[in-house]
């Protein structure tokens, strides 16, 4: 199927002789071939947005229709990969031809040179149907690769046996005579099927005080990150690529700036796995797009992104999605839409914005992967969002708000003291019930601490409003053990350093550890008010010392050395 190009708007272009395509097909525009996918069709005219930039491109040049979906490809070599939106190997290409994306290029996503060491798990005569494991690869250092029997397919196994193959050859035959490859395709699109989603009750422990005490997600949730300019999104994003506990990360580098972007491609590869020693890479895989990239690739990054997660989900994995930042996406998504001048709705997003963002977090969740429940797997979604002026009532923040699970609020003042995370203690939340875990894998009383812990940060919220508009000697005695707590909390407590060796992950086992210890303090604190010594007795150099130490013991000292931190103070 071909058409001719009638139109060239930018990323958009218009070809008639389009009757026979299919909405989102793949095609290929011009004699450059660059990579487009038809986004509407309009009687023999069909409009196409490009991935690649249009630049020298011609009235009149050919589309060629592929009767396809844009897919992308599936398997082994996934893992340390970094790709562009539409899954093209950016190493490769940067290698190949010795610039970063010259157009038309058409290098395989996944190495077609390399071969895998592939044991079979299930034998000749065996039945296997759609999403079994039929054997396994060692991909990465970290990761076993588990071959799934792909889509559509169902029935004996005929011949199947330990080899090493290429990504395309044969790994099983069935009676059929069909037989399975390493490599699959999915279009990205279309959200990969599975048995049953499940209610997660587990943690998505990241390592991080403010985020695991006080506004823990579930492996399977989701969260927005909204933060106005400079307060840490992107930091957060990374920090959580490296600690977060997730035996899978898809970083989403999603039209930032090109140099912060060029700074994650050098800094990545390089960064060694905590929980492993390993490279953090070999769970990996990057998604980027800068925002000088053309702006319909940005559109499709998230997709990809979130089908490779999918992918992994699948085999019993759990997975992040990291994707830095959501705003960018649905920026791409107005420009898209104004191209074709469609309505535009709220700030000139499209109508459709709040369904996208939707359909896009409705991908996270934890999974049955099999009937028997033998098998499970998640994808927990963490999107960084820059509200323009750092307002969080504009569209974006707003609708993710809405069908996402959490919010970790960057907070522009907290920002601006080097509070670092600036999350935001008052305007954050989880809707996540996970007490229960807490109290059976950290400690029976880790509900009444966090609520301890977070009623004297707000009550500390409240007497700081006071101070400012009396002064501090305005203050009861009782309210100023409850300011200088609160202090003590938010700087040993809550702020925390992804860059101190020690500190960067706190263990679940300190951060309780730690809670009990500022609780004991304040019980402290308190009690000797009541004997009549006055502040400056109360809060010594000494044991402002002790408490400001914490952050640097290892999280393996504790809580051994809990009881006697306490007694010392
Ligand atoms: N956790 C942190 N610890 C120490 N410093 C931090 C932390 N987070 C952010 N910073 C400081 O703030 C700066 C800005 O952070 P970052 O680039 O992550 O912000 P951002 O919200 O992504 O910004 P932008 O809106 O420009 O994308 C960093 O360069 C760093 O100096
Ligand atoms: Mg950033």
């Amino acid at each position: 199927m071909s058409g001719i190009i009638t139109k060239i708007s930018g990323p958009t272009v218009v070809a008639k002789g389009m009757r026979k395509s299919g909405m989102y097909n793949l095609v290929y525009v011009g004699g450059m071939r660059l990579i487009g996918e038809v986004i509407r069709i309009e009687g023999d005219s069909a409009t196409i947005q490009v991935y690649e930039d249009t630049y020298g491109l011609k009235m009149g040049e050919e589309i060629i229709d592929t009767g396809e979906q844009l897919c992308i490809e599936l398997g082994p070599g996934l893992l340390s990969s970094i790709f562009d939106g539409i899954q093209r190997p950016l190493a490769e290409i940067a290698g190949e031809y010795k610039s970063f994306i010259p157009t038309g290029v058409a290098l395989p996503s996944l190495n077609r040179s390399r071969r895998w060491h592939f044991t079979p798990t299930v034998n000749p005569g065996d039945a296997v149907e759609e999403g079994d494991i039929i054997g396994a690869i060692q991909e990465t250092t970290s990761i076993i690769h588990r071959v799934m029997v792909p889509q559509g397919f169902r029935g004996i196994i005929k011949d199947i046996a330990e080899t090493d193959l290429l990504i395309e050859d044969k790994v099983a035959i069935l009676e059929d005579g069909r037989d399975i490859r390493l490599i699959q395709k999915w279009p990205v699109r279309r959200p990969r099927p599975f048995k049953k989603k499940i209610t997660s009750h587990t943690p998505f422990i990241t390592g991080q005080r403010i985020i695991d005490t006080l506004f823990p997600v579930a492996s399977g949730g989701s969260v927005i990150i909204p933060g106005g300019f400079g307060t840490g999104k992107t930091v957060l994003e990374q920090t959580l690529a490296k600690f977060a506990k997730s035996d899978v990360i898809i970083y989403i580098g999603c039209g930032e700036r090109g140099n912060e972007i060029a700074e994650v491609l050098t800094y990545f590869p390089e960064l060694i796995d905590p929980y492993t020693g390993y490279l953090l890479m070999d769970r990996t895989v990057l998604v980027v797009n800068t925002s000088n990239m053309p702006v319909a690739a940005r559109e499709a990054s998230i997709y990809t992104g979130i089908t490779i997660g999918e992918y992994y989900r699948d085999m019993g994995y759990n997975v992040a999605i990291l994707a830095d930042s959501i705003s960018r996406w649905a920026e791409a998504m107005r420009e898209i839409s104004g191209r074709l001048e469609e309505l535009p709705g709220e700030e000139g997003f499209p109508m459709y914005l709040a369904s996208r963002l939707a359909s896009f977090y409705e991908r996270a969740g934890m999974i049955e992967c099999t009937d028997d429940g033998n098998r499970r797997g998640s994808i927990t979604i963490c999107t960084a969002i820059s509200p323009p002026g750092g307002d969080f009532s504009e569209p974006v923040t707003q609708s993710a708000l809405r069908v996402t699970g959490a919010m970790w609020a960057l907070d522009t003042n907290l920002a601006r003291r080097r509070h670092f995370p600036a999350i935001s203690w008052g305007r954050s939340f989880s809707l996540y019930q996970l007490d229960d875990w807490f109290r059976e894998n950290v400690a029976d009383d880790w509900p009444e601490m966090r609520r301890w812990l977070m009623s004297l940060l707000q009550k500390e919220e409240e007497l700081q409003d006071i101070v400012q508009l009396i002064g501090p000697d305005a203050l009861r005695d009782q309210d100023r053990i409850v300011v200088e707590t609160g202090h003590l909390i938010r700087e040993n407590l809550l702020q925390q350093s992804p860059y101190s060796p020690v500190d960067a992950f706190c263990p679940m086992g300190k951060q309780y550890s730690m809670l009990k210890i500022f609780s004991r303090f304040y019980e402290i604190a308190l009690k000797e008010l009541g004997e009549g010594r006055d502040t400056d007795e109360i809060f010594t150099m000494e044991r402002k010392m002790i408490l400001k130490d914490l952050k640097n013991m290892p999280g393996e000292k504790f809580p051994a050395v809990t009881e006697e931190i306490m007694n010392r103070l």
